[in-house]
């Protein structure tokens, strides 16, 4: 299992662009290359702080998962859970990296916002009626 943080921030020319995005992505490519590893991307939007102690942030907030392997998402998910993640959600295959890469293109300007970095999201979904 391999559990891939990693975004791909081009900051050459004195602006931020991903290196890849759209068609493909860091996590994917990950995989291409070890075709063994049961990749999960995960944690890649959080400073290490908040990775391991989401209980820094006040109410609500959410996790993202993606990978082609179900029990290594499990695993990972049990591991998050012990640091205190309420709500981990699993976006599906490995291919949902590039929703959680280009996050990053909100992330920088919500940084600028947040400059100490304390910050994430919180999904919501309809009332129960
Ligand atoms: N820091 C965070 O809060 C945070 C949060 C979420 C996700 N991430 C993601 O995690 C990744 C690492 O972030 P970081 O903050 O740890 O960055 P960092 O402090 O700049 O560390 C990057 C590491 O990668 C190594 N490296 C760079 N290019 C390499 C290459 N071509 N081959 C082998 N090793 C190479 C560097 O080695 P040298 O020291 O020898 O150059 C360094 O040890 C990034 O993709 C970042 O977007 C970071």
């Amino acid at each position: 299992m391999l559990v891939d943080v990693a975004n791909p921030l081009d900051f050459s020319n004195g602006s931020m662009k991903l290196f890849v995005s759209n068609t493909d992505s860091l996590g994917e490519q990950i995989q291409r290359e070890f075709p063994k590893a049961r990749v999960v991307k995960a944690l890649n939007t959080l400073n290490t702080s908040i990775q391991v102690n989401p209980g820094l942030l006040q109410g609500e907030h959410d996790l993202f998962i993606c990978g082609n392997d179900k029990k290594a998402k499990d695993e990972v998910t049990k591991i998050l859970k012990s640091f205190g993640w309420k709500r981990v959600i699993d976006l599906g295959d490995i291919k949902a990296s590039r929703g959680m890469e280009a996050i990053l293109l909100l992330f920088m300007p919500l940084n600028q916002a947040f400059p100490d970095g304390y910050f994430n999201y919180h999904i919501v979904s309809k009332k129960k009626s």
